[in-house]
């Protein structure tokens, strides 16, 4: 594996699988049932200048969990970079101080460029609209665990991809991660203006899976297994964008309707959250909270692990932590 984990285009099929199952083992460490000190001593550093609650937070539980600590740094006004530091001596420093870094930045390309002037592993917890790798792991890692506990394989499956398919980075690494597996179903539905970019479109459909594009949720998903929903990203709008979309998204929000009507009673509802509860904005709608469709809190526990699993690879830990389990 790559030193860092900046997109999931470093990851080869092996790898995702392997994750996987490291993320499965870390379960009981995770859940508090074993505990382990692998990485006591060591510091992560939590750099996020743009906003987090469930990546931040995750990821500092994640290495807490296993035993090391964390520094945490987040927006721009209480970074030195509010006084002009760049990137490369931000990178620098903080090399000097930390084992391990996770970093969001609202710039695409901007956590890859942090990570050619370090030696520690740098994770992308977010590059504006680029990539989300970790959290696509974790939505791979709760798709597997929702289909092993319905009887379903993502062999054939069909997902469906709503909302914000330009500006979301956690869809733009999913897809990437999914298209490395046997061939299934990809239908994208998001507002115009606001379609999946056409090279991820050639990208999948090159590696055999069968992409539609739909203009609109009013369609029969009866075969569904995964809607997949994400937040209209309107901080990256620009003004004219913004009057053009008010409202829109009413018309591609995920709700006990569309489901009823549209789909079956073994669909799952993922989100990356956070979903937009402020009025005019509706991407997954409360009135499914409770039904036991709704994946979205598993997913958000299955962070832990995943996250766990990635320390564990990129620190080279996992032979501890599995004599950790065995003896504790
Ligand atoms: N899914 C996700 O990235 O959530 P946060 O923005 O809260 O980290």
């Amino acid at each position: 594996m790559s030193p860092h984990l900046l997109s999931v285009d470093s990851l080869s099929r092996d790898q995702v699988d392997h994750l996987l199952r490291v993320a499965s083992r870390m379960e009981p460490i995770a859940q508090r049932r074993k505990i382990t000190r692998v990485l006591e001593g060591a510091v992560l550093g939590n750099l996020f200048f743009e906003a987090s609650t469930r990546t931040r937070v995750s990821f500092n539980a994640a290495f807490c969990r296993l035993g090391g600590s964390v520094c945490d740094t987040t927006g721009f006004t209480f970074s030195s970079m509010a006084k002009g530091e760049s990137l490369y001596d931000t990178s620098r420093v903080m090399s000097g101080y930390v084992d391990a870094i996770v970093m969001r930045h609202p710039e695409q390309g901007s956590v890859a460029e942090f990570a050619a002037a370090t030696h520690v592993p740098v994770i992308n917890g977010g590059d504006g609209p680029g990539e989300h790798p970790s959290q696509a792991l974790l939505d791979l890692y709760t798709i597997d665990k929702e289909f092993a506990r319905l009887g379903k394989s993502l062999v054939g499956a069909h997902l469906l991809l709503t909302g914000d398919l330009k500006y979301g980075r956690t869809v733009h690494s999913l897809i990437k991660l999914l298209s490395l597996y046997d061939p299934m179903r990809i239908t994208l539905v998001s507002p115009p203006g606001l379609e999946m970019p056409s090279h991820l479109i050639d990208l999948v459909t090159s590696r055999g899976h069968r992409v539609e594009q739909r203009e609109s949720l009013a369609n029969d998903f009866s075969d569904l297994d995964v809607i997949y929903t994400t937040r209209i990203q309107k901080e990256r709008f620009t003004d004219e964008m913004s009057e053009s979309f008010n409202g829109i998204s009413q018309d591609f929000s995920v709700n006990r309707a569309f489901l009823e009507s549209r789909c079956n009673a073994t669909t799952i509802v993922m989100h990356p959250l956070p979903r937009d509860s402020r009025p005019g904005a509706n991407d997954l709608d409360v009135d499914l909270n409770g039904d036991p469709r709704l994946a979205i809190f598993r997913q958000t526990d299955n962070g832990i692990p995943m996250r766990m699993a990635i320390f564990a690879t990129l620190l080279k830990v996992e032979e501890l932590i599995e004599k950790d389990l065995r003896e504790v």
